[in-house]
């Protein structure tokens, strides 16, 4: 495949999202009343910090959150029918676009459904989520990997509703062992049973960087492929099919696409 062609397997459902920009204004935060994580630490979200991180769909309203809105139609359509409650976002080789595009997922889940979206930063060499959100991160992943914290001291809820943050705040040393191990899969089996109507979304590394993103896949019920338009050869998005062969691939995502114009009609 030219190194330009965007990958259009065919058991893929592409979806293009582009770069829209954001919104000027930060939304009010509606009320915490559903948010039933009462001992979660709440930080405030500043919309200037978002924006510059191309994070839009903080504002429930805001017309430049569609391309996210349509993705998480289809992929929570998918999900529901198969029972499936976490959802690992990765990509063929570095800076796709999954951890804008996780981040906006998850409070696209989180605003539009009566569903908890849980956001976990499982790029443990390059954590970039909590940076993302401009969150103060003082626990993290990292503590409760090294049994310095307990999981709700690390959840956040950045004020959105039903949204919860587990960010990692600086890289974890041997990431591939500590993904295989049990702790972690204690950790993926807790997150997804504690709620019912909660979605997990793991963001992960790429598959084709190193063995992280190949070692922790088959823990998680479905995957999403995110791919940067022009971003990779045939022969990478071959190498990714078939490290995906036994997981439920939910779709790929056809990322920094050229912007559409969507007009009414
Ligand atoms: N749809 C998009 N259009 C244009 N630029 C984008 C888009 N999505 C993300 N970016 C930009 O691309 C860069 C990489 O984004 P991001 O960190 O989300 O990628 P990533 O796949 O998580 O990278 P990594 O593999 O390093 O974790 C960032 O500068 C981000 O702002
Ligand atoms: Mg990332």
């Amino acid at each position: 495949m030219d190194r330009r062609t965007p990958a259009t397997g065919s058991n893929l459902h592409p979806v293009t999202a582009s770069a829209a920009q954001p919104a000027p204004v930060l939304q009010q935060p509606e009320a915490l009343g559903q948010f039933d994580y009462v001992n979660t630490t709440v930080v405030p979200l500043r919309a200037e910090h978002l924006e510059r991180h191309r994070i839009v769909a903080y504002n429930k309203n805001s017309n430049m959150s569609w391309a996210f809105d349509l993705l998480r139609t289809q992929v929570l359509q998918t999900m529901e029918e198969n029972g499936w409650r976490t959802l690992a976002i990765t990509s063929p080789t570095p800076e796709a676009g999954k951890t804008v595009l996780a981040i906006n997922l998850a409070m696209s889940i989180a605003h539009h459904t009566t569903k908890t979206a849980l956001l976990v930063d499982f790029d443990l060499r390059r954590p970039r989520v909590g940076s993302s959100l401009g969150l103060p991160m003082g626990k993290a992943l990292n503590e409760y990997l090294n049994n310095q914290a307990g999981l709700e001291e690390v959840l956040v809820n950045p004020t959105l509703p039903r949204f919860v943050v587990l960010p990692t705040r600086e890289p974890v040393p041997l990431s591939t062992e500590v993904l295989s191990s049990p702790k972690v899969n204690n950790l993926i089996h807790d997150l997804r049973e504690r709620y019912e109507s909660r979605i997990c979304i793991f963001d992960l590394p790429p598959l084709l960087s190193s063995d992280d993103a190949i070692t922790v896949l088959p823990k998680f019920d479905c995957v999403l492929l995110v791919v940067a338009n022009g971003n990779n050869s045939k022969k990478e998005i071959e190498d990714c099919l078939y490290h995906l062969a036994t997981a439920n691939l939910i779709g790929a995502v056809l990322n920094k696409a050229e912007a559409q114009t969507r007009s009414y009609y």
